[in-house]
């Protein structure tokens, strides 16, 4: 029996392993706590359940345009009018079942064989991969913590050949938490411009922002800019909503159509149900969300001080996001518990078996000294962990 080359060729999802493993874990009874998964610790806001529980009940259970409903996309219009200063009419509005969903249509609307993408590292494990399915090959560029882990105007042009189709940015960023300013994304924007590359612009956490920092999105930057942007966005993050499945582009109409054309043959359209509440999630009061931003900031501030006061381990102060990347460089080399540790999975691994603590090790995010926490779960949870961290660097 063969297989595809293609599908032989992607990875598991890095964060996704960890999670069921820790899952397995917590079902077989074992005490252990989890910061591998980015999804909030907080229930879904009622009025957006109640808007779920409306629709069941008035019917709205069938077959929805491919693309999504008119209803959603044009709640998704203002979104971007009301937080982004951006115009798009429904048409350039493509709603999928999820904003993973949406980067593989945005990689397949634009990619042939054989062209390149940039992709900065520290990345979310899925950008490469969905790249590869698509048909595309990933260039990866690299970032230092000391420039908070962001990418230069300079470095990205240096990454460009004939074959460079498009670059991904992902502001606020996970696994790191850095935001790019209006000035920087300028810079980006202009080299964009100049060697005419699409940019796929995943703003997925542009909500979850601390210390008055404010997000820009590239495409508000210029008209010419925004036909060579795509946005992805989605409900998973700020609403909670992460069994919800609701991600949605904002592109040229030419890209939205295309894309809506492969959605009609693949997935039919977003489940109805799902469309109707992430519409009132679009719409409605924004209370619930504050108080969620209030303890991932107070949950944030006190992970960095805690990790910072421990010998052997460190991290920068995350600007957005849920994601705190702990540089584990002094670590590595070490033996702790018996173990030698000679990289971050070794970490990831030892420490999940000695002290029941479940962290993502950065390799997959191309970050293979450091490890993330996940921020998204209890303080107590936090506080556990963050223990069994100090007793686990002394085993
Ligand atoms: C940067 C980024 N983009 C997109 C997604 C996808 O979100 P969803 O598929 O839940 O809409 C995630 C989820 O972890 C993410 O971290």
């Amino acid at each position: 029996m063969s297989y595809s080359e293609k599908f032989l060729s992607i990875n598991p999802s890095a964060t996704l392993a960890i999670d069921s493993k820790f899952k397995q874990m917590k079902a077989d009874g074992l005490d252990v706590v989890g910061f591998g998964a980015g999804e909030p610790d907080f229930p879904t806001p009622k009025h957006i359940k109640d808007a779920a529980i409306k629709a069941i009940n008035e019917d709205f259970t069938k077959y929805t345009p491919a693309s999504g409903t008119l209803d959603l996309k044009k709640a998704v219009c203002k979104k971007f009018k009301d937080d982004n200063g951006l115009s798009y009419e429904p048409s350039q509005i493509v709603i999928s079942n999820d904003a993973k969903h949406s980067l593989v249509n945005a990689f397949g609307a634009i990619l042939n064989p054989g062209d390149e993408v940039i992709i900065p590292a520290p990345f979310w494990v899925s950008y490469p991969e969905m790249v590869k399915f698509c048909d595309g090959v990933p260039v990866v560029i690299n970032t230092t913590e000391e420039n908070n882990f962001k990418f230069t105007a300079a470095d990205f042009e240096n990454a460009i050949t004939s074959k460079t189709k498009a670059i991904v940015l992902n502001s606020p960023s996970n696994p790191t938490g850095m935001l790019y300013t209006e000035e920087e994304l300028r810079s980006i924007a202009d080299v964009a411009l100049k060697h005419n590359i699409y940019v796929i612009s995943d703003e997925i956490y542009e909500k979850l922002l601390y210390d008055n920092h404010t997000h820009t999105s590239i495409a508000s930057l210029g008209d010419d800019i925004k036909e060579l942007t795509i946005i992805i966005n989605g409900v998973s993050k700020t609403y909670a909503m992460t069994g919800w499945r609701i991600g949605y582009t904002a592109s040229s109409e030419k890209i939205a159509k295309l894309m809506s054309n492969v959605q009609s043959h693949t997935t039919s359209n977003p489940n109805s149900i799902a469309q109707a509440a992430a519409t009132a999630a679009l719409l409605g009061p924004t209370e619930e969300l504050e108080v969620m931003k209030k303890a991932f900031d107070e949950r944030r501030k006190y992970m960095v001080e805690r990790i910072n006061s421990i010998p052997g381990v460190s991290c920068s102060m995350p600007m957005g996001a849920f994601y705190v990347m702990m540089n584990i460089k002094d670590v590595i080399g070490r033996e702790i518990a018996g173990v030698k540790i000679n990289s971050a999975d070794d970490f990831a691994n030892a420490f999940l078996e000695k002290s029941l603590v479940a962290v993502v090790p950065g390799t997959g995010f191309a970050a293979p000294e450091y490890v993330r926490w996940s921020y998204a779960t209890s303080m107590e949870n936090i506080k556990e962990g963050l223990n069994r961290l100090e007793k686990f660097l002394n085993m």
